[in-house]
């Protein structure tokens, strides 16, 4: 892969990506958009990769938003292509079959905010400040931030968010759930691997289909979310790993799973 606008490594089966715009407080623009397809596509498909954490270059901001350079100038064919793009890009980092923890070191605005809320969950700086400022530009959320955001914390408040525009601060985003954890920037990397290590000592197939269950059932009626745990559930007990889990409890041992 050649990168140039992210920084991608590989550590003790974590994937470390970061967007690498500092100048730019690492906006969205096409560019980085496939690269992060290019990797994310990587990560679904490395078996040595069980966790990813998804943070931005510098101290001063995760991603300022989607690149407005590129949003003047494009036309609403160009912006409709784009939009697509973008909302596959992001769906494709909610449903890696992997968990990805977003470690937002500061501003995340706009396409920030979306592809933040994109993760499996997020963590904040205490200098973070979140935000869908779209409307101050005459637009809209273009990537989820209009679905993703009100699932998240609910109708009244997206809605202020998302109208009003303005920023909020990391522990005002953890008071309503938007980030689960606030902590100093220098503590954010070191806590999300401490939690990436917790989900790594866990079974491979269990944590995804986890991840399946959660996500496409709170799209479902309760009932039919239901049944899609009962089917995941059953899924999982065929598994060596389910035997080697409760094997091991019962010996009073460590399980060693193998995600098979
Ligand atoms: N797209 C393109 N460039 C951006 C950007 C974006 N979304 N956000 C910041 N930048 C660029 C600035 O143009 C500036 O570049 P320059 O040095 O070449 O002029 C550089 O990043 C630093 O930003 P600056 O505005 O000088 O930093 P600041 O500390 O004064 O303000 C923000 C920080 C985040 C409050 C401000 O940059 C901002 O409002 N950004 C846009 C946020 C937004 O509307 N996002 C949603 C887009 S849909």
């Amino acid at each position: 892969m050649n990168l140039q606008n992210l920084k991608f490594e590989k550590k003790d089966q974590i994937a470390y990506v970061t967007i690498n715009r500092p100048d730019k407080l690492n906006a969205l623009n096409q560019a980085v958009m496939g690269e992060l397809r290019e990797v994310f596509t990587q990560i679904k498909d490395d078996p040595e990769v069980r966790v990813a954490l998804l943070t931005g270059a510098g101290e001063k901001a995760f991603v300022a938003g989607a690149d407005i350079n590129e949003l003047n100038k494009n036309n609403p064919v160009e912006a409709k292509a784009y939009t697509h793009k973008g909302q596959a890009v992001l769906d494709l980092i909610e449903n890696l079959g992997k968990p990805v923890i977003a470690c937002l070191n500061g501003y995340a605005l706009g396409g920030g905010c979306e592809l933040a809320m994109a993760c499996s969950f997020r963590l904040a700086s205490e200098n973070a400040k979140l935000g869908q400022p779209e409307v101050k530009l005459g637009i809209i959320a273009g990537y989820g931030g209009s679905q993703r955001l009100p699932r998240l914390v609910g109708k009244g408040l997206a809605l202020q968010i998302l109208l009003t525009g303005e920023q909020i601060s990391a522990q005002e985003a953890q008071r309503i759930g938007l980030v689960n954890e606030v902590v100093p920037l220098a503590e954010l990397i070191p806590r999300a691997e401490a939690i990436a290590r917790k989900i790594i000592a866990n079974a491979p197939l269990a944590i995804q289909y986890t991840l399946e269950a959660v996500n496409k059932g709170m799209e479902m009626p309760l009932a039919e979310g239901l049944f899609l745990e009962a089917t995941l559930f059953s899924v999982a007990c065929a598994t060596e790993d389910k035997k080697e889990g409760t094997a091991a409890f019962l010996e009073k041992r460590a399980a060693v799973f193998k995600g098979k």
